[in-house]
């Protein structure tokens, strides 16, 4: 039985005090044209958490981080931990972007530890997976999910059934190059042929150059439950005729 579909923002290291107020309430106002169909959701950098806990309570718009500790607390500097998550109201956290396996050297085991301690607390964990175009064109695709997703998928079926994957495919983000339906639909039903039986279910969100002009028909996919928008999102008008295609 799938689940709700799931439009996420994904802001990235962009805004201000100012220009998320603005952003939000862009959001907020189309929300009624939404009707409940999509679960719509933006992920803010740490500082804005409780701008945006305190913008969009009331708005049916949830809100969630970028990135997430593995350990609850301690001698990690510059680290925010799973449960100061909880405290800002979290719905959700990335873990394992793209740019963080990549800046930030994020294991495949790290990635999955991260999404152990949002669990934890409750947050829903999307797991990012995806290929870069190298790994594309020696015919990797496939073996990349798989071992990325590996140590994601050993944390157990319980914890599998609770989280969010999205694929990503290094080359389409941020460069206005979508993959196509096809493409993307056939990483989906690898993924979703990986789930385990209780877990077929979750929500598997596609990322990379997703604009209002390619939503519905990647959403018109089977196995496209939603999708994780990058540039997009910082235009309410574009996030929200994406998450209007729902
Ligand atoms: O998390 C979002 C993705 O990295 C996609 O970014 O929509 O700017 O290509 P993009």
């Amino acid at each position: 039985s799938r689940q709700k579909r799931v439009v996420m923002g994904n802001w990235k290291m962009n805004g201000s005090l100012s220009s998320n107020s603005e952003l939000i309430a862009g959001i907020a106002q189309r929300m009624s044209q939404i009707g409940g169909a999509t679960d719509v959701a933006v992920c803010v950098p740490f500082p804005y958490l409780s701008q945006a806990a305190d913008l969009l309570k009331d708005s049916g718009v949830s809100w969630g981080a970028q990135d997430v500790s593995a350990r609850e607390s301690g001698a990690y500097t510059g680290e925010v931990s799973a449960p100061m998550l909880a405290e800002f109201g979290c719905r959700w956290v990335l873990v394992g972007h793209s740019e963080r396996r990549s800046l930030h050297g994020e294991s495949d085991a790290e990635v999955a530890d991260k999404a152990a301690a949002a669990l934890s607390k409750g947050i829903t964990p999307v797991v990012c997976v995806g290929e870069s175009l190298e790994e594309r064109d020696a015919g990797q695709v496939q073996a990349v999910i798989e071992r990325q997703l590996k140590p994601v998928l050993a944390l157990g079926d319980d914890a599998v059934a609770r989280l969010v994957i999205a694929y990503e495919p290094v080359w389409a983000i941020g460069t206005g190059r979508s993959a196509t339906p096809e493409q993307a639909q056939e990483v989906h039903a690898f993924v979703r042929g990986l789930l385990p039986a209780g877990a077929k279910g979750i929500p598997l969100l596609y990322g990379g150059s997703v604009k209002p002009d390619n939503a519905q028909v990647l959403f018109g996919m089977q196995d496209i439950d939603g999708a994780l928008v990058g540039g997009a999102s910082l235009v309410s008008k574009d996030f929200m005729a994406i998450a209007e295609h729902g």
